[in-house]
């Protein structure tokens, strides 16, 4: 008995792993304090069918390096409109990238870690700083392989606070089908 939901339980998370897909569906990034930081590209590209990928560059016009930074990070699931799910928390950026502590974090970071120059301790800046042709393809794999989320349309909700202010809110939408 106890071998037969087993096995019921790994074919089924055989058959989320194996099947699933994710695909993005848009991406904004939103300035809500220009004097800190502004973004001048913010773009999903589909150079054909099989190459699709995004794109950020964030400005900073202070020309002075930030070593305060905190992100909250929600998780939401479409059904009636967007939901949280899962999660929903703050975290101090800086100390995030010291310690890389949180596993949350630590998963959807390395979605984009290795095409961005967010893979750093603080300070962030005066530089622009960027995730540069992320492939979707990539976190496609990353994705599905390691977290299968049930099927459905999500969104990454993130805030940046620079020393405590609001100064920024990136949302990326994507289905996992
Ligand atoms: C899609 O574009 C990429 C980059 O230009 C290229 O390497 C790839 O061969 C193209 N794929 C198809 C199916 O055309
Ligand atoms: C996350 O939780 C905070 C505090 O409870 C709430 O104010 C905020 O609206 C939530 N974020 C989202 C995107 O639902
Ligand atoms: C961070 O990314 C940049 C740009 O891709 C790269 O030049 C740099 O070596 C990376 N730094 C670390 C610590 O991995
Ligand atoms: C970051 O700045 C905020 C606002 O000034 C302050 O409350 C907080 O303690 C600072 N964080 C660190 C780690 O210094």
């Amino acid at each position: 008995m106890n071998t037969l939901i087993f096995l019921v339980i790994a074919f089924g998370a055989l058959t989320i792993t194996v099947k699933t897909s994710l695909e993005f569906r848009n991406a904004i990034c939103i300035s809500t304090d220009r004097s800190y930081v502004y973004f001048d590209t913010c773009i999903l590209k589909a150079v054909n069918r099989s190459y699709k990928y995004f794109t950020m560059r964030a400005k900073f016009p202070q020309k002075k390096a930030v070593n305060n930074i905190s992100m909250s990070f929600a998780l939401l699931r479409k059904a009636n409109g967007y939901k949280p799910f899962l999660y929903n928390f703050t975290i101090d950026a800086c100390k995030y990238m010291k310690k890389r502590a949180n596993p949350v974090v630590r998963y959807f970071h390395s979605w984009f870690e290795k095409y961005s120059t967010i893979n750093r301790t603080c300070p962030y800046g005066p530089q622009d700083e960027v995730v540069e042709k992320l492939p979707i393809s990539f976190v496609n794999h990353v994705a599905t392989q390691v977290l299968p989320l049930p099927t459905g349309e999500y969104a990454f909700h993130t805030d940046w606070y620079f020393y405590g202010i609001k100064v920024a809110i990136v949302k990326v939408f994507f289905q996992i089908y």
